[in-house]
């Protein structure tokens, strides 16, 4: 039997173990994927004893995706320039690591809006924390022509670009409106308008028709960033797609086989965020 996990700590809120337990049913897989938690103090332990314990690797989630990356042999260039992994698998021995974030953000904009275009076009990011940096890098990675980002702390969003280069601009969080006349794309990457938090309240008064918005939150399914953007006639993208989408690969890597985003799997996961 092919063992997996999350680890993460807290990880009780971790739907993981949801989607990796329907793609291992639908394909009759002998495996299993359990959440794991693992204090700060025990990680580098854990990791070292991952194959030992019988797993073929794990996801990687809040707090340690950065210490994880310092812990594996080896890790893909899109994940050295994140300096974050959110997926480990084992081969001869060793601890790999790469980060899905990027492409699951991606693969769920084609699947929720095929037309878009990022390449030469530019994107509106709100946010410049731990989520922000992988969505940033693979919108630069589609080949975008300008990354506006707007944080309230600006601090974050000029380090973004001393990281990845001047496509990336940085602005004051409360100018974000006026850039949304002529962006491809609009993403919320804070965690305004979450369950429990404040709501993210932005005039989109200057909205583009054409462009697309999303949010990385998924808790509501629809925060009211894409109920406001929809009622204005905007395409929009939910934020489960990228939970949804990211998975793929580690399953992939993990159990043989490339699962797909079904309609059937985003019900079953929906039905856990709304009891
Ligand atoms: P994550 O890893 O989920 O991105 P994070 O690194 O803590 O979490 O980043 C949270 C993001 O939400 C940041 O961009 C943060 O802005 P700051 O860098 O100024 O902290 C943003 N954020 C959180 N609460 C916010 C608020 N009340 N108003 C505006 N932005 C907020």
């Amino acid at each position: 039997m092919i063992k997996a996990c999350v680890i993460g700590w807290p990880i009780s809120h971790s739907r993981s173990p949801i989607i990796h337990g329907y793609w291992l049913q639908q394909h009759g897989i002998s495996g299993s994927y359990t959440r794991q938690p693992v204090e700060p103090s025990s990680l580098e332990a854990f990791m070292s004893g991952l194959g030992n314990k019988g797993y073929a690797g794990c996801n990687v989630t809040i707090p340690h995706k950065e210490a994880v990356f310092n812990l594996v042999s080896r890790a893909d260039d899109t994940t050295e320039r994140l300096g974050a992994v959110n997926t480990v698998y084992i081969r001869d021995g060793q601890l790999l690591g790469t980060n899905t974030d990027g492409e699951g953000f991606i693969n769920s904009l084609k699947q929720g809006a095929p037309e878009l275009q990022l390449a030469n076009t530019r994107t509106v990011v709100l946010g410049a924390g731990g989520a922000s940096v992988a969505v940033v890098n693979a919108i630069l990675e589609q080949g975008a022509t300008e990354v506006v980002v707007a944080n309230r702390t600006r601090e974050k969003a000029e380090q973004l670009r001393a990281r990845f280069g001047t496509r990336v601009v940085p602005i004051d969080w409360d100018r974000a409106p006026d850039h949304l006349g002529d962006c491809s794309l609009l993403v919320n990457t804070t965690s305004l308008g979450m369950r429990g938090q404040p709501e993210l309240g932005i005039d989109l008064s200057r909205l583009g028709e054409r462009t697309v918005v999303t949010d990385i939150v998924y808790t509501p399914l629809r925060t009211r960033l894409l109920e406001d953007a929809a009622a204005r006639g905007n395409i929009v993208v939910e934020g489960l797609g990228m939970l949804l989408h990211q998975a793929v690969r580690g399953f992939s890597l993990w159990f043989g086989v490339t699962p797909e985003v079904t309609p059937e799997l985003r019900e079953l996961v929906v039905r856990d965020i709304n009891p």
